[in-house]
C-alpha cells in the first residue's frame, strides 16, 4: 500500500506540473512577460511542488528501481537506468539553476529573453521526463510492487 500511494503521489504532482506550465503559457507570448506578479505566484507554487517531486524521485525512487531490478537480475534494465538517473539529476539541476536565477520582479524583467528562453527549456525537459516516467518507469515500478 505504501509504494501504491507513493506512486499516486508522484502522478499527481505530475498533472500539478503541467497545470502550472499551462497556467504560465498565456504570461508569455511574443517574447513578452506580462504580469510578472502572478508569473512568479505561478513559479513559486511550481517550485514547491518540484522540490517535493524531484527529491522523491532522486532519492527515494530512482534508487529503489535501480536496488529491484539488481536484485531481480534484469541486466539489461540496469545500465538503461544508469543512465537515465544521470539525465534526471540534470533535469533538477537545470530546473533549480532556473529558479534562483529568476526569482524576483527585477531577474525577470530585466532579461525577459534569457527568462521565456530559460522557461520554456524547463518545461521541455520536465515534459520529457514526465512522459518517461509514466510511459514506462512507473509501469515497471508498479509491476515490481505488483500495483
Ligand atoms: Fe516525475
Amino acid at each position: 500500500m505504501k509504494y501504491e500511494k507513493f506512486i499516486n503521489g508522484l502522478e499527481k504532482e505530475h498533472a500539478m506540473i503541467e497545470q502550472a506550465f499551462k497556467k504560465l503559457e498565456p504570461k508569455i507570448k511574443n517574447g513578452n512577460v506580462s504580469d510578472i506578479a502572478y508569473v512568479l505566484e505561478i513559479l513559486g507554487q511550481l517550485k514547491t511542488i518540484l522540490i517535493n517531486h524531484l527529491k522523491d524521485e532522486d532519492n527515494l525512487f530512482y534508487p529503489d528501481m535501480r536496488q529491484k531490478a539488481v536484485e531481480l537480475k534484469q541486466d539489461a534494465l540496469v545500465p538503461s537506468l544508469d543512465v537515465y538517473i544521470e539525465d534526471m539529476k540534470n533535469v533538477s539541476k537545470k530546473v533549480f539553476d532556473f529558479f534562483s536565477r529568476y526569482d524576483n520582479e527585477n531577474a525577470i524583467s530585466g532579461d525577459e529573453k534569457g527568462f521565456i528562453k530559460g522557461m520554456i527549456e524547463i518545461r521541455d525537459s520536465l515534459v520529457k521526463r514526465v512522459m518517461t516516467e509514466e510511459k514506462t518507469l512507473y509501469y515497471i515500478y508498479k509491476a515490481y510492487h505488483r500495483i
